[in-house]
């Protein structure tokens, strides 16, 4: 990758790359820059999105679930939360593990192994089969959920969050002992609901094991940099067949990365904070789905006032749902932005 002219658009090579960044790499000089397009008609244009401008069904109605917003054949799926009251209602996914971001206001998650506080900026993960709810403690909520039919578990090197950085819940004081409980069965597809004479998530002690539910905060894990050029992005979750891999895509030294056209994963980015700006992509919040096959350049990430952002590899081909696309926009490939300039 010595390639003098890589920094100029037109005369960088693309690279194409199988599984990730952990595959066969080729790459070809190419007369033109190719992630540039006219037009594109259907589902599989690169769109961006802004957490902030969708309303999710929650938002207006406590009983409501978090707003699906992409999918995928494989049962891989992301929502979106914006509650302003808390949950009626306790849930249980018992065919996904779950991955929810914050990206703004504060949120109590209350589970079955106890009661953990989250902010701006923290993933919390709640594997299949643990019942919870959770409600807001501030106003502005904005979540993102993933909900991943394979288990997740951290794979990062040691070091990239440190293990005083995770935070556990903590068994939640003087509970409300046999209320009456609405608890919510969720599967891919279907709802069951068994009316309990207790709450799940009120407990006495962990007493076995380690608490399989945490939370750490994006800010917190570390990036990591092949200095000077830059490299792939730190990994911090994955599943064990690498059907859907997370990294620290934040600020870091490094060169702009060349173009390139990724043949296993959609690349779903999001651009969590400032005060730097990644490309275009300047509002807390903005998600952007790249899907496979599609060639484009990610942005300059060596920005010196920073900025948190995180990468989600799906192998999954990912679908915008009604909801999701309602508020998208198709996206240009080489600035992140929308597509033939930013929209009034
Ligand atoms: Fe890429």
């Amino acid at each position: 990758m010595n390639n003098p002219n890589m920094l100029d658009p037109k005369m960088a090579p693309t690279l194409w790359t199988r599984e990730g960044f952990g595959g066969p790499v080729a790459a070809a000089v190419r007369a033109a820059h190719t992630p540039s397009y006219l037009r594109v008609e259907g589902p599989h244009g690169p769109r961006r999105n802004i957490l902030a401008r969708m309303v999710p069904k929650d938002e207006s109605s406590a009983d409501a679930l978090p707003t699906v917003i992409a999918t995928s054949r494989e049962g891989l799926r992301m929502s979106m939360s914006g509650r302003k009251e808390a949950m009626p209602f306790v849930i249980r996914n018992v065919e996904c593990d779950e991955v929810h971001f914050v990206q703004s206001g504060s949120v109590r998650f209350e589970t079955e192994f106890g009661e953990l506080d989250a902010e701006a900026g923290d993933f919390v993960f709640i594997p299949r089969a643990v019942a919870y709810k959770f409600h807001p403690v501030s106003g502005g909520m904005r979540s993102l959920i993933i909900e991943s039919p394979w288990a997740l578990k951290v794979n990062a090197p040691f070091g990239v969050i440190m293990p005083s950085d995770i935070g556990r819940p903590t068994v939640k004081p003087n509970p409300t002992r046999d209320c009456e409980t609405k608890l919510v069965v969720k599967t891919r597809d279907d709802l069951t609901t068994f009316v309990l004479p207790y709450d799940p998530t009120v407990l006495l002690a962990l007493v076995i094991g380690e608490n399989p539910v945490w939370k750490v905060n994006l800010a917190k894990i570390q990036t990591g940099s092949y200095a000077p050029v830059g490299g792939p992005p730190v990994q911090i979750i994955t599943t064990a067949n690498s059907e859907f891999c997370v990294f620290n895509l934040s600020s870091r030294v490094g060169l702009r990365p060349p173009p390139h056209l990724n043949a296993d994963y959609d690349e779903f980015i999001v651009y969590a904070a400032g005060p730097g700006h990644w490309g275009a992509c300047s509002e807390p919040g903005t998600i952007t789905l790249v899907p496979k096959g599609v060639p484009h350049q990610g942005m300059d990430e060596n920005v010196p006032e920073g900025y948190l952002a995180w990468l989600v590899e799906c192998r999954p081909t990912l679908r915008w749902t009604e909801e999701g696309l309602h508020a998208s926009e198709l996206m240009d490939t080489s600035t992140y932005g929308p597509l033939g300039g930013a929209k009034p």
